[in-house]
């Protein structure tokens, strides 16, 4: 997630979940006045830190951590969720950091029917996973056609359900936890068109809900478009 989860009730995990998205993330946002920490998942800052700046897209933007850092690198972002309520405390961390509204656009909608007008130089998918209904191969695969030749597709994800998670699996999470390999063949990216430049399993510290220190697994890929 973009830096730590603020700790929270570890029942939610093992909440039955409708299948309505917009509900599920508008009642998970307005549960709490704020869920992430606001920082940069780490993996995005090295990645893009040895990008040069152009137009990203940031799937599932949140609250805005990613997309802040990287309109604050130079970059021209457009920050997709379907939460209005993500979108629109991500709208005012960017007027309290002073972005320019023309380095940020945010939008709130379901990706899986949005669609961009314009190609981009970076697409960054970090923890674009759900309990409830989201066709996220398909999401990916949509974006990456929308990569422009020499920009980079970065996907970063659980790649298993959090310690604190009571020992469910990812069936009962309903979401899929994906290897970084077979994520890569979720992509179905072809070569040599799509150059694979990161497939690993990355491990990282978390603080779970009772403030116990974790690990995390995380999927972490990053392609080229050739
Ligand atoms: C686990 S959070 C990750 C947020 C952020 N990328 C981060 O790293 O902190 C997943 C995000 O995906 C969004 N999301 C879920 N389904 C979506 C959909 N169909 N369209 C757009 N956003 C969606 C949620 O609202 C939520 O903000």
């Amino acid at each position: 997630m973009t830096g730590m989860p603020i700790p929270h009730d570890p029942r939610r995990f093992q909440e039955p979940t409708h299948d309505d998205p917009t509900r599920f993330w508008e009642a998970r946002y307005a549960d709490k006045p704020r869920i992430w920490s606001g920082r940069v998942n780490q993996v995005l800052a090295e990645v893009a830190g040895d990008l040069t700046p152009g137009r990203a897209l940031d799937l599932g933007c949140g609250e805005g951590g990613d997309s802040l850092w990287l309109a604050g690198q130079g970059w021209e972002v457009t920050g997709v969720d379907i939460s209005t309520t993500a979108i629109g405390r991500a709208g005012a961390a960017a007027v309290a950091a002073g972005i320019p509204a023309e380095r940020l656009h945010l939008v709130a909608a379901d990706l899986g029917s949005w669609q961009p007008e314009t190609e981009f130089d970076l697409v960054s998918a970090c923890f674009l996973q759900s309990p409830v209904t989201l066709d996220r191969s398909q999401i990916l695969r949509d974006a990456a056609g929308h990569i422009a030749t020499g920009g980079h597709l970065l996907v970063v994800s659980h790649a298993a359900p959090p310690p604190w998670a009571g020992g469910l699996s990812g069936h009962e999470h309903h979401q899929t936890f994906l290897t970084p390999e077979q994520e890569v063949a979720a992509l179905g990216l072809p070569g040599p068109e799509w150059q694979q430049l990161i497939v690993e399993t990355r491990r990282r510290p978390a603080i779970g809900p009772d403030g116990s220190p974790a690990v995390l697994d995380d999927a972490v890929v990053l392609v080229r478009r050739n």
